[in-house]
């Protein structure tokens, strides 16, 4: 069957404004976000792989959760860099190819705010690889829940952002690297950014609520 829209982008986000059906995007696109190719060779993805075994033999992090896992291929990246990984995503279509794709890693089909599954998990890590933007009215909870629930685990944080002017979405929230490390407001271990020649930059933080001297991570 013909495909809803035939850009998988157009069930995210169309004309500025949020449209957030990420089922129907995953039952009409098979790799949507590009994610087993841009994806999977993402320089910041790189530096969040680091950052974790550097979390592992550092400070003992065994447990990590990625929300908005989509078809696992990071969660799986974490699992095979030895990790107890479990990728949480709303789609069940994505959570049903994550596990056919792979099997070092388990997968949940829920939606983030399903604290229950955190609760459950029990992640000393937090990964969120590239949602930030389709949670944003959420997020103020999400972030409350994990600094009173989970106050001990990190979070590794991945965004796109965008060249002035081309921003049209979430605006209010954040447009660079700044302005997502003054909205977490966490203890920011290392931050950072990938500049693209499109004038896009992936960014990335590690951040804690607790005061962990840099020198006990590096
Ligand atoms: C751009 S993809 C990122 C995939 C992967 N993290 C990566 O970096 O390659 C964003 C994912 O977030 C998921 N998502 C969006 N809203 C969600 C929610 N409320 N709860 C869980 N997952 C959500 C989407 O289904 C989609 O798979």
């Amino acid at each position: 069957m013909a495909p809803k829209y035939p850009d998988y982008r157009d069930y995210v986000i169309k004309d500025g404004n949020f449209v957030g059906d990420f089922e129907g995007m995953y039952r009409d696109h098979e790799f949507p976000f590009d994610q087993l190719r841009r994806e999977k060779w993402g320089s910041e993805k790189a530096v969040a792989l680091n950052l974790l075994r550097r979390l592992g033999a550092r400070n003992g992090v065994r447990r990590v959760v990625e929300v908005g896992c989509g078809l696992g291929m990071f969660t799986d990246a974490i699992a095979s860099s030895g990790f107890m990984a479990t990728g949480i995503d709303i789609s069940e279509t994505a959570i049903a190819r994550a596990r056919q794709l792979y099997t070092a890693a388990d997968f949940v089909a829920a939606d983030v705010l399903d604290f229950d599954q955190l609760r459950r998990l029990q992640p000393e890590t937090l990964v969120m690889a590239e949602i930030s933007w389709y949670i944003l009215d959420r997020l103020d909870e999400l972030i409350a829940f994990m600094r009173t629930e989970l106050p001990e685990c990190f979070i590794i944080h991945l965004l796109a952002v965008y060249p002035p002017g081309v921003q049209e979405y979430g605006r209010g929230y954040f447009t660079d690297l700044d302005g997502i490390l003054r909205y977490f407001k966490m203890n920011t271990l290392e931050s950072g950014e990938v500049r693209l020649p499109d004038g896009r930059r992936r960014t990335w933080f590690l951040g804690s609520w607790q005061e962990v001297a840099y020198q006990s991570f590096t």
